[in-house]
């Protein structure tokens, strides 16, 4: 499959990005969902706010779409900042990030995408900015080389990341605020779909929209890029108004079932019950037979099948469970409960 024809893809093309943009919220108020974290955001920000001093540096992770960039951008608005977007991808050499900090002003929010991606030597730089805003730079070579402290000015690090294990631990102990980003109930995700319609300008039923949210897989991201879809067939196919029957059919038509799968979640459970009976089966082997990437079954595809409660992860590798056969309609070989059953007390006991 292209991958711009993904549900699930992590990048956006440019329409959606712009899409994006006028759909995002801009403050903690129009933020919808992720209650904990904006109810504790909203304590460190005013109280940051009434010490004239800058927020601490906040870490995000959690599956992709689910906000993390948005939330960076509503810290900076809530505290009355600017915001510096960059990626652990982006930021190749010591020189990029030291080039970042030295351009930073007193109060900036540095957002940094994939924080987990950052290379050794950049995570060194890194240290000493956020612990003592302070740049550490060499200056010459050999015997007579001496090393410079630079002042910087106070900042907020926001790093994101879909893997917080891949952070290195003295990174992660660097951040005084950690959240984790939960998956969307269908019922956020109707009022995300509402209010990105409304913003539209598009005519909708509220079951046409609790349609489009019980199939975006807990991703606000997924839920606007359906919307646009099914904005596109409602136009075409029907008059414009958002049905249940609209959003059905034209989810119906891309591929993309009752629950939010797509076919690569599909192929991942076909494979797992059709040619290694349930299994346990290793990620890489899933990712050969799929003629998927490892990575991208495992950040991406997974947390959902796993909410779902359709993949396991067990010490000996991926299981699917029952409910997965029952969605494909299929029936689970003789004894099947039980196998799974044992390789979850496995699990346990490992936790
Ligand atoms: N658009 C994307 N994510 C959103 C959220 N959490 N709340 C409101 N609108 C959104």
């Amino acid at each position: 499959m292209p991958q711009d024809d993904r549900l699930v893809m992590t990048g956006l093309r440019r329409e959606d990005e712009e899409l994006d943009q006028s759909l995002r919220p801009h403050n903690l108020r129009e933020y919808i969902g992720q209650e904990k974290v904006k109810n504790s955001l909203q304590i460190y920000i005013s109280a940051a706010l009434k010490r004239h001093d800058a927020l601490d540096h906040m870490l995000l992770y959690g599956p992709p779409g689910l906000g993390k960039t948005t939330l960076a951008c509503i810290v900076a608005a809530e505290m009355g900042q600017n915001i510096r977007v960059t990626s652990g991808p982006a930021i190749e050499r010591p020189g990029d990030l030291a080039s970042i900090l030295t351009n930073l002003n007193q109060g900036d929010v540095l957002f940094i995408d994939e924080i987990h991606r950052l290379s050794r030597a950049v995570e060194e730089v890194l240290y000493p900015a956020m612990e003592d805003y302070a740049l550490d730079i060499m200056i010459g070579k050999g015997p007579t080389a001496r090393s410079m402290r630079l002042d910087l000015p106070k900042f907020t690090l926001v790093g994101a990341t879909t893997r917080a294990g891949r952070l290195s631990a003295p990174l992660r102990d660097r951040f005084g605020i950690v959240f984790r980003l939960e998956m969307y109930t269908p019922e956020e995700l109707a009022k995300i779909v509402g209010r990105s319609a409304s913003i539209l300008g598009m005519p909708y039923d509220e079951s046409g929209i609790m349609e489009i949210a019980r199939r975006s897989r807990g991703t606000p991201r997924i839920a606007n890029r359906l919307l646009k879809r099914v904005r596109d067939f409602a136009q075409v196919r029907a008059d414009g108004h958002i049905t249940a029957e609209v959003a059905r059919d034209s989810l119906n038509m891309q591929d993309v079932d009752a629950l939010g799968l797509d076919r690569v979640d599909r192929a991942v459970l076909s494979a797992m019950t059709d040619k290694f009976g349930g299994g346990p089966v290793g990620l890489d082997t899933l990712a050969a037979v799929t003629g998927e990437d490892a990575v991208t079954i495992e950040d991406v595809y997974e947390p959902y099948l796993m909410q779902l409660g359709f993949i396991m992860r067990t010490p000996r590798g991926r299981v699917c469970t029952p409910l997965a056969y029952e969605h494909l309609g299929k029936t689970p070989p003789a004894n099947y409960n039980e196998k799974v059953q044992q390789d979850v007390e496995q699990t346990s006991l490992l936790e």
